[in-house]
């Protein structure tokens, strides 16, 4: 979440959805589920394929966490059984091994420069922090980076850092089972709304995503995006009304793409195809999309009106549900197992967790049938 700070300045078009919203009965809503963005995920990887998949992300810049070793049995507590971590620690990937949990890794982002030239590096980072490890733990992706592609001193690094990180997961036969990827912030969008009018930054929509999308594509991996409808709700106050970010089964509010027609009935959904819609923009194939991360925070400051308990367990049981409802499959990672104390910047970001640091509950979500 280190660019949370999003550049939306599309506010004339949510005064325009605003316009728009229609009292619409249910039964003539249409369906906003179009064949032609939809994904095969079939595709992408062994472990993360088919059905529903609900993943949530383990941060660790808290005080009084517990160690890495007691996290499988917190979270099977949970009924989640995938887990992205911003790191590529020995010991965490250890403490999953032989628990059915799959582990999504991330190399941190001062690794990029050296990764990018240096193929040897590359490969003793994975014989080293994979090698020993993958037979027991269930590692399905790598993000190389975190967030990085807006900024020129990685971004311009990024993709010959992945091609060598992939080369070396290809050396050791491991690239069928483990993909390698980036995770990207939403700040990529210079223009989101329309979502079919959507588009990525000029400034690096040829030079860097071009690139690392076909990179994707060729390797069969998936595009990492994080998805936080909290900020977009935030950041646009008040023209995006709250019910439509929490998705609230109640409301009859809709937003219809003029261009497309696509009918939306929560703002997830808009920014997601938003996504789908830039990657076309690029006159590139449709890409699978994992949402890296999503969440709302429970708490902030003054200001943050709609941070609250309520609001985060919400938003979290109603995206739970929706994904399993949704035609289209995409695997989200919630932000976060945990609240983390040591988070600078807003008080806000301190907030995100399901858990407190002592791992009790802040509150009741319904995470089950296990997924
Ligand atoms: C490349 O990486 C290896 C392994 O980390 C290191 O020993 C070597 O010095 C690096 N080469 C250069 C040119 O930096
Ligand atoms: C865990 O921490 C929270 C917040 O500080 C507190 O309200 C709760 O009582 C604690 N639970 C236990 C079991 O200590």
């Amino acid at each position: 979440m280190m660019m949370m700070i999003m550049a939306m300045k599309q506010y004339t078009f949510w005064i325009l959805l605003i316009l728009c919203i229609s009292v619409a009965s249910c039964s003539t809503i249409p369906s906003f589920r179009d064949p032609q963005i939809g994904i095969n995920y079939g595709q992408y990887s062994s472990n993360l394929g088919g059905d529903t998949i609900i993943g949530i992300n383990y941060g660790r810049y808290g005080s009084n966490l517990p160690p890495p070793e007691s996290i499988p049995s917190l979270i099977n507590s949970l009924s989640i059984k995938h887990i992205k971590t911003f790191d590529i620690d020995p010991r965490t990937t250890k403490s999953f091994s032989n628990t059915g949990i799959t582990l999504s890794l991330c190399i941190p982002n001062n690794k990029i420069p050296s990764l990018s030239t240096n193929l040897t590096e590359a490969e003793s980072i994975i014989r080293n922090n994979i090698l020993p490890y993958h037979k027991t733990t269930l590692i399905t992706t790598i993000s190389v980076g975190n967030e990085v592609s807006l900024l020129p001193q990685f971004s311009t690094h990024l993709v010959s850092a992945m091609v060598n990180v992939h080369k070396s997961i290809k050396r050791y036969r491991l690239h069928k089972k483990i993909k390698v990827t980036t995770t990207h912030s939403l700040a990529i969008l210079s223009k989101r709304f329309p979502p079919s009018t959507a588009k990525f930054h000029k400034s690096i929509s040829e030079s860097v995503l071009k690139p690392l999308i076909r990179f994707l594509q060729r390797t069969n991996s998936p595009l990492m995006v994080n998805v936080y409808p909290y900020l977009a709700y935030k950041q646009s106050y008040p023209s995006i009304p709250l019910d439509f970010a929490l998705f609230n089964p109640n409301q009859r509010r809709r937003y219809k793409d003029p261009y497309s027609g696509i009918v939306y009935t929560n703002l997830f959904d808009v920014m997601l195809d938003s996504v789908d819609f830039a990657v076309k923009s690029l006159g590139l194939e449709k890409i699978p999309v994992v949402v890296s991360e999503i969440g709302w925070p429970s708490s902030g400051d003054f200001g943050e009106v709609a941070a609250n308990m309520e609001n985060a367990r919400v938003f979290n049981q109603r995206l739970i549900e929706h994904l399993r409802r949704r035609v289209k499959k995409v695997p989200v990672y919630i932000f976060a197992l945990f609240d983390e104390d040591q988070k600078t910047g807003a008080a806000v970001e301190k907030h995100w967790g399901l858990l407190y640091a002592n791992g009790s509950r802040k509150y009741d979500l319904n995470l089950s049938p296990p997924i």
